[in-house]
């Protein structure tokens, strides 16, 4: 059985995740940032994980552009889909979002494997937003404040592990 994970990340949280969700899988796994190689023959894999982070709602732009070239290839393969994101509440609308409901009704797993706020990584502008955000959300009582400097880890490791049993058991 072998396993390929296609993933897209800015700045690094994603790959985390794939580095955990890889020693959870068994059979041969193959994993492939997107951002190095965008060629990839899906045929050879029985099973395909796709994810990635969520920047203002929406995958990352390279899994987007990997699942559109895809699309029809992937109809025959078993797909679990993965994302990245720092919103608890409702995290699902991401994956929504991101895919088309018939993809996502046949996949064989979904998981939100939480994120993180890396400031120290971030550009100004990004900063100044996820401050706005996560500031007005903490004032309705939504979250924490961020200082804009401290970063927050908060990935799901049992998420990620549960993720794993369910492609392992597909
Ligand atoms: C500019 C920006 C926009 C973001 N937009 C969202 C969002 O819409 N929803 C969300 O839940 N998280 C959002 N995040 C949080 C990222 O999804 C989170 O930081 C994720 O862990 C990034 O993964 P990466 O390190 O693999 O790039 C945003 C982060 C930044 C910096």
């Amino acid at each position: 059985m072998k396993t390929l994970i296609v993933y897209g990340t800015k700045y690094g949280t994603a790959e985390k995740c794939v580095k955990e969700l890889a020693k959870n899988l068994t059979g041969q796994v193959d994993v492939i940032n997107l951002k190095d190689n965008k060629d990839i023959k899906t045929v050879d894999y029985d099973k395909i994980v796709i994810g990635g982070a969520i920047y203002a709602g929406h995958i990352i732009k390279e899994v987007k552009e990997f699942y559109e070239t895809n699309k029809e290839a992937l109809k025959s393969k078993k797909v679990a889909v993965f994302i990245c994101c720092m919103d608890r509440s409702n995290p699902e609308r991401y994956i929504t979002n991101s895919f088309d409901a018939d993809f996502i009704n046949g996949v064989i797993a979904k998981c939100c494997c939480g994120g993180s706020y890396q400031f120290s990584k971030m550009n100004f502008l990004e900063k100044f937003i996820i401050k706005q955000i996560e500031n007005a959300g903490a004032k309705k009582g939504q979250g924490k404040e961020v200082d804009g400097k401290t970063d927050i880890i908060d990935i799901q490791y049992d998420n990620i592990k549960t993720f794993a049993k369910q492609i392992n058991q597909a």
